[in-house]
C-alpha cells in the first residue's frame, strides 16, 4: 500500500469511526436499539481497525503518524474502554448506553480535527483543547440526558474542561519564535553595470486575446498571451523594461529557474515593490545559463500568472542548427494554449522541443512516432540520456523538459494530457500511449558530490487552519504554519543544504525554491541512481518523502514556495535567507 493510500484509508477509518460513535449515541438516546448497536459496532471495528493504520503510517515516518500516536491513540483508547464493555453488555435500556457512546463519538471526534485542522507538529496545546472539547461536550450530554450526575461529578468535569482549555489556548497564544519579517522595506540594490547586449520592454496591460476561436479576458505583456518569447545566447548582459499600463493590482517579472542576483528575482515585497500603473522596473542579468526557463508576474501570481502575465526566457549556448521550438502549456480562461500547431520538417532535421508546463497543475506531454531523449530537465541538461519511445513525461507546475531527435521520414506528434499540440507532417495516426518516465532513474549517474550537509531543513506539507488573520482559512501549510508565519530558513554562504520535503497532505504540491537548483538525493529513501538532477520545480505527490542538497552560492532573501500559486497564495509560502 502506497503512504498515499494509507493516508486515505486511516481518514476513512477515522471518520468511520467518529460517526459511528456519535451516531450511535444518538441512536440509543432515542432508544433504536438495532441502529445504535449496528453503528457502535462499526465504530468500535473502524476504531481498532486504526491502530495498523497508524502504526504502518508510524513506520513510514513520524510525520505522517506524530499526532495519530499522540492524541488520536489515547483518546481512542479511552473510547474503546468506556464504550466497548458496555456495548457488549448493553441488555437491559439502550438508553443506558448513550453516554459511553457519545463519549466514545467526542474523543474521536476531536482526533480527527486535531489531524484534519492542525497536523503535523503534534503540541501540547492542541492535544489539551481536544481534551477540553471532549470533557465539556461529555458534561454537557449528561446534563441533556437528564441522567443526572452528582454535583461532584459535573464540577469535577467542568474543572477539567476549564483547565485543559485554558491550558490549551495558553500554550497555543504563546508566541513561538517570532518569524523575522520578510524585509526591512530596504531592498537590495546590486544590479550589474555591464552594458546591456539583448534589450527588450515587456508592457503589461488587460488585454482580450484569442484562444482556440474565443475571445478571453486576459492580462498579457504587450497584448499576447504568452508574451513575447525572450532569447538570448550565454554570455549576453539582458536587461529587461518592465512597464505596468494599467494592471492595478501590481505586476512585476520573475525569472523562473534562472538563479538571478536577489535584487533581480521580481519578488514584491521582498526583493523589489510591486509595480504599478503607470511605473517601471528595469531588470538587468548576465545570462550565464543555457536552458528553458520563463518569466512571470509575482505579484498576485496566483491571478496574475493565470490571467496570462508569463512568457518564455531561452538561452542557447551559442549558434543553434535543426528545429528549436518552444511550447509553454497553461490553461487561459479554462481553454488549452497553445493552439495545435503543424510543421513539415525534412527527415533528418535535428529538433528540440523545449516543453514547459506554465499552470498550476502537473501536466502529462507524450511524444508519439519516434525515438527522442530527454535533453535537460529545468534548464540542466542530463548525463547520458538513453533514447525513448512511447514513454510520457509528466511536467509539474513550473517546470520544463527539453526532448531532442532526429526527425524521422514519418510524422511526429507531441501530446499533452491527450490532446495534440505539434505535429510533423499532417496526418500522424501515432497515440498517446505508454508508461511515464522516472527522471529519477534516468541517464548516467556519478556519485553525489556532498556526503555531509551544513545545515537541514524538515518542510513537512499540510492544510491546516491558520486563525492569525481577520478571518479564519484553511490554509496550505508547512510545518503548521502558513505564510507570513513560517519560520525563514537561515543559512550561511557556502552552507551545503539539505531539505526532507514531507507531503501528508492529499494533493501535489509542485516544489520551487527561487535562485538555486536543488540535487535530488532521494525521493521515499530510495536514492536519486540517474543522471544528477538539478531542478528548481519538482512535484511531491501525497505521502512522498523528497530529499534535495543545494549549496547555497546566491545570497539574499528568496521565496520558497509551492508553485501551485493558488497553494502559496494560501499559505504554502517561505523564505530562505542568508545571514
Ligand atoms: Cu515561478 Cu515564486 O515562482
Ligand atoms: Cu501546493
Amino acid at each position: 500500500m502506497t503512504t498515499a493510500s494509507l493516508l486515505a484509508a486511516d481518514l476513512l477509518l477515522a471518520v468511520l469511526a467518529a460517526a459511528g460513535w456519535l451516531g450511535g449515541g444518538v441512536a440509543a438516546a432515542a432508544r433504536r436499539r438495532p441502529l445504535a448497536l449496528a453503528l457502535a459496532t462499526v465504530a468500535l471495528l473502524a476504531t481498532l481497525a486504526r491502530a495498523t493504520t497508524v502504526l504502518a503510517l508510524a513506520r513510514v515516518g513520524w510525520w505522517f503518524a506524530a499526532e495519530k500516536v499522540v492524541v488520536a491513540a489515547p483518546l481512542s483508547l479511552a473510547a474503546v474502554v468506556v464504550a466497548g464493555p458496555r456495548l457488549l453488555r448493553a441488555a437491559g435500556d439502550i438508553r443506558s448506553v448513550a453516554l459511553p457512546l457519545l463519549f466514545a463519538g467526542y474523543a474521536l471526534s476531536a482526533a480527527l480535527l486535531v489531524t484534519v485542522l492542525h497536523g503535523y507538529p503534534v503540541s501540547a496545546s492542541v492535544g489539551l483543547l481536544a481534551v477540553a472539547g471532549v470533557v465539556a461536550a461529555t458534561a454537557l450530554s449528561w446534563r441533556l440526558l437528564d441522567a443526572r450526575p452528582s454535583r461532584a461529578v459535573s464540577r469535577a468535569a467542568v474543572a477539567v474542561a476549564v483547565a485543559a482549555l485554558l491550558a490549551g489556548t495558553g500554550l497555543a497564544v504563546t508566541p513561538g519564535p517570532a518569524p523575522a519579517a520578510p524585509h526591512d522595506h530596504r531592498y537590495p540594490q546590486a544590479r550589474i553595470s555591464d552594458e546591456p547586449t539583448r534589450r527588450f520592454t515587456l508592457t503589461a496591460g488587460t488585454a482580450t486575446v484569442r484562444v482556440g476561436g474565443h475571445d478571453v479576458a486576459a492580462w498579457a505583456f504587450d497584448g499576447q498571451v504568452p508574451g513575447p518569447e525572450l532569447t538570448a545566447t550565454v554570455g549576453d548582459v539582458v536587461q529587461v523594461t518592465l512597464r505596468n499600463r494599467d494592471i492595478g493590482r501590481g505586476v512585476t517579472l520573475h525569472w523562473h529557474g534562472y538563479d538571478v542576483p536577489n535584487s533581480q528575482d521580481g519578488v514584491p515585497g521582498v526583493t523589489q515593490p510591486a509595480v504599478l500603473p503607470g511605473q517601471e522596473f528595469v531588470y538587468r542579468f548576465r545570462a550565464d545559463q543555457a536552458g528553458t526557463y520563463w518569466y512571470h508576474t509575482h505579484s498576485v501570481s496566483d491571478v496574475g500568472v493565470r490571467m496570462g502575465l508569463y512568457g518564455v526566457l531561452v538561452v542557447r549556448p551559442g549558434p543553434t542548427s535543426g528545429l528549436d521550438v518552444t511550447v509553454p502549456v497553461h490553461t487561459l480562461g479554462g481553454r488549452p494554449l497553445p493552439d495545435a500547431r503543424v510543421e513539415q520538417v525534412e527527415a533528418g532535421v535535428p529538433v528540440r522541443l523545449r516543453l514547459i508546463n506554465t499552470d498550476s497543475t502537473t501536466h502529462r506531454y507524450a511524444l508519439a512516432g519516434t525515438d527522442f531523449r530527454v535533453a535537460a530537465i529545468d534548464g540542466y541538461d542530463l548525463g547520458g540520456p538513453t533514447p525513448l519511445r512511447d514513454t510520457a513525461v509528466l511536467i509539474p507546475a513550473g517546470g520544463r523538459y527539453d526532448l531532442v531527435f532526429s526527425a524521422p521520414a514519418t510524422p511526429v506528434a507531441l501530446y499533452v494530457d491527450g490532446r495534440r499540440v505539434y505535429s510533423t507532417g499532417a496526418q500522424s495516426t501515432a497515440t498517446d500511449r505508454g508508461p511515464v518516465l522516472d527522471p529519477l532513474s534516468y541517464g548516467r549517474p556519478v556519485p553525489t558530490p556532498w556526503s555531509r550537509f551544513d545545515r537541514t531543513f524538515t518542510l513537512v506539507l499540510d492544510r491546516g487552519l491558520d486563525l492569525r488573520g481577520l478571518l479564519p482559512r484553511y490554509a496550505h501549510t508547512v510545518n503548521g504554519a502558513a505564510d507570513p508565519d513560517i519560520p525563514p530558513q537561515v543559512v550561511h554562504p557556502g552552507d551545503v543544504v539539505r531539505f526532507t520535503i514531507v507531503n501528508r497532505s492529499q494533493t501535489v504540491h509542485p516544489w520551487h525554491l527561487h535562485g538555486h537548483h536543488v540535487l535530488v538525493l532521494s525521493r521515499d529513501r530510495r536514492p536519486a541512481n540517474g543522471s544528477p538532477l538539478w531542478l528548481d520545480s519538482f512535484d511531491v505527490r501525497p505521502g512522498e518523502v523528497w530529499e534535495v542538497a543545494f549549496r547555497a552560492d546566491n545570497p539574499g532573501m528568496w521565496a520558497n514556495h509551492c508553485h501551485n500559486l493558488g497553494h502559496a497564495d494560501a499559505g504554502m509560502m517561505l523564505h530562505l535567507v542568508y545571514s
